[in-house]
């Protein structure tokens, strides 16, 4: 059978464990799609830096428009919103599906790209900007499509609740916990954006776009980081049996949809209290569905990859029994509502 061709744009810690569990899982992935998948190129920086066995050398280029428009799939694990958004447009334009984990170019570019997408018979899948491992998105697109979103809140990025849960559990401070956090590969490359609460607006912009089938960009996201809280504040939550979790809440009101990044003192008894380390969990109410959960890592080079592979799997499925994905429709046209509405 004709190969699906796959072209990787980026190999750090997401884009090398997501060649990984494409080249080490080859056999098996190909009886799940019915055509086999190859990585036919991987973009990077410095190919010289690319060490890892599993990727064959004679696939790195520092030509990243060439591979963003010569495949089938382009997986785009560069971040930020600069060349990525250049190459995302390139590949839907030449009518390639895309696969990303970049939760910024979503929040920013989102609306535009779902309807390039569309336009283009292309598919965008970005199961990984959300929660990680966790499937969140999917759900969203299909699983709810025939129920009414009403809120969500959850826990969103992992780098802030490991350093929460270290400052928590060990009296670790801030910085010592923040550093873990970046070697254990949590952290994106500034962590700048983990910590003052940006990676989490983000999602939730992504979040409500999905849930509530409306435009939310990152600039409609109230932002509240971690920066602020000392051991002090760890301290007082504890006597009050309560702790401190950087939690994302998206909802929908009678005066339209609000969405809100903040530190809340929840009760230690609350479900999202036991939201340990690097993972993540949502929280959401649908109208007919009620109350869903949904808990995972959140961040970290395989959980994340794992959820990038599963939207390749899915795409490849999609070229080769010649059908499309769920386009995106933003429909409404909802205002963004006062803070108080969450
Ligand atoms: N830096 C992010 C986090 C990675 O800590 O959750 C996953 O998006």
């Amino acid at each position: 059978d004709q190969p699906i061709r796959v072209g990787l744009l980026g190999a750090g810690t997401v884009g090398s464990q997501t060649a990984r569990l494409i080249v080490d899982q080859s056999e098996e992935l190909a009886l799940r799609i019915g055509r086999p998948l190859e990585l036919t190129g991987v973009a990077c920086l410095d190919p010289a830096e690319v060490t890892v066995p599993w990727i064959d050398k004679a696939l790195l280029t520092t030509d990243t428009m060439a591979v963003a428009t010569s495949n089938d799939i382009v997986i785009e694990l560069i971040g930020g919103t600069g060349a990525a958004y250049t190459f995302v447009k390139a590949a839907l334009e030449k009518g390639a599906s895309v696969v990303t984990a970049n939760k910024a170019l979503l929040a920013k570019y989102g609306p535009e790209l779902y309807e390039l997408a569309e336009k283009n018979n292309a598919d965008i899948y970005f199961e990984a900007a959300v929660g990680g491992a966790i499937p969140i998105l999917r759900p969203l697109r299909e699983s709810l499509a025939g129920d009414q979103v009403e809120h969500m809140l959850g826990i969103v990025n992992g780098t802030t609740n490991y350093i929460l849960d270290e400052m928590t559990t060990k009296g670790l401070d801030f910085d010592v916990a923040l550093r873990q956090a970046q070697e254990k590969g949590y952290a994106e490359a500034d962590p700048t954006g983990d910590i003052e609460g940006y990676d989490a607006a983000n999602k939730a912009a992504i979040l409500a776009t999905l849930g509530f089938h409306t435009k939310v960009g990152i600039d409609d996201v109230t932002v509240e980081g971690i920066t602020h809280i000392d051991a002090a504040d760890i301290a007082a939550a504890k006597a009050e049996h309560k702790v401190i979790k950087l939690l994302a809440v998206v909802g929908r009101t009678e005066e339209g949809v609000s969405a809100r990044v903040y530190p809340a003192l929840i009760s230690d008894e609350h479900p999202l209290a036991s939201v340990r380390g690097s993972f993540n969990a949502i929280f959401l109410h649908a109208k007919y569905a009620d109350d869903l959960m949904f808990y995972g890592r959140g961040a970290g080079g395989a959980p994340t990859a794992s959820a990038v592979v599963g939207d390749v799997v899915t795409e490849a499925r999609h070229i080769a029994q010649g059908t499309r994905g769920p386009a995106i429709r933003m429909y409404n046209d909802f205002p963004i509502a006062p803070l108080d509405a969450a």
